[in-house]
């Protein structure tokens, strides 16, 4: 697919790709939480897996794997990690410090306060903001759902290689009209999951993921979710001449 462009970009022929097509993906790329139930062919799925490992790693060392469920498998998995989050009876999973840094906070309260506000939920409602968590585990009604795991020696370094092939893969799928949601909350049942998907002792789950077309009705799907300026985030040295 795209040799073509490929082979121009490659041999010179043709300078760089067509920015505003590739930052238009970048840019339409949202977490999507509500799916319609529209089947994704494997094919699909397999093509989007084929250009998300050209990923670069730290020296080529390639450490994530991904378990990819669809159907019976899906469902089995949902079930029986949606029984372990209502019983909840798995420790809390502290995927971000407490407190968190000031700057992270307030970007962390303004979208508690967005995400929460279109599912119509109170800050305070306790029962209600968990069984909205509890929609991570149907991979929010999307046909496919991706399980990401990395061996348990590697390091954050690894880590860091696994985010940006979330990405790629995230980036494919928009591609071809695809959406996304990549789920860390699937890590606090990682003895469920092991158990479930049968995993290797000493993996780790990174997080989950859904795939599917997205429900633009849904007003869960139109957050909108601000980010920082350039200027916020950025310091330039050396370009005053
Ligand atoms: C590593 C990672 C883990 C995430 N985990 C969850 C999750 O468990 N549940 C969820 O609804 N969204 C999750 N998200 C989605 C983020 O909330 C979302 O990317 C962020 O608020 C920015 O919104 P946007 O992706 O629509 O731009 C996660 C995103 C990332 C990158």
């Amino acid at each position: 697919m795209y040799t073509d462009i490929l082979e121009a970009v490659e041999t010179g022929s043709q300078s760089h790709l067509d920015a505003c097509i590739v930052d238009t993906v970048i840019r339409s790329r949202r977490a999507i939480r509500a799916f319609r139930p529209d089947a994704v062919s494997k094919d699909d799925i397999v093509e989007i897996l084929d250009v998300a490992r050209t990923a670069p790693s730290n020296s080529n060392t390639q450490p994530w794997n991904v378990h990819v469920l669809h159907g019976r498998a899906k469902l089995e998995l949902s079930e029986a990690l949606g029984q372990a989050h209502v019983a909840d009876d798995c420790p809390p999973l502290q995927h971000l410090p407490n407190p968190l840094p000031e700057v992270c906070r307030s970007w962390q309260e303004d979208f508690g306060a967005r995400y929460y506000g279109a599912l119509g939920i109170d800050k305070a409602d306790v029962a209600s903001r968990a069984r909205a968590t509890g929609r991570n585990f149907d991979f929010f009604g999307a046909p496919v759902g991706f399980i990401f795991t990395i061996d348990a020696r590697l390091k954050k370094y690894s880590w860091l290689d696994c985010g940006i092939f979330l990405q790629t893969l995230m980036l494919a799928a928009r591609a071809r009209g695809l959406d996304t949601c990549a789920q860390v909350s699937f890590a606090r049942y990682q003895t469920v999951i092991a158990q479930k998907l049968k995993l290797e002792p000493g993996f780790d789950v990174v997080c989950g993921m859904s795939l599917g077309y997205a429900d633009e009705n849904s007003v869960v799907n139109k957050l909108g979710l601000p980010r920082a300026t350039v200027e916020q985030f950025a310091t330039f040295l050396g370009f005053d001449g």
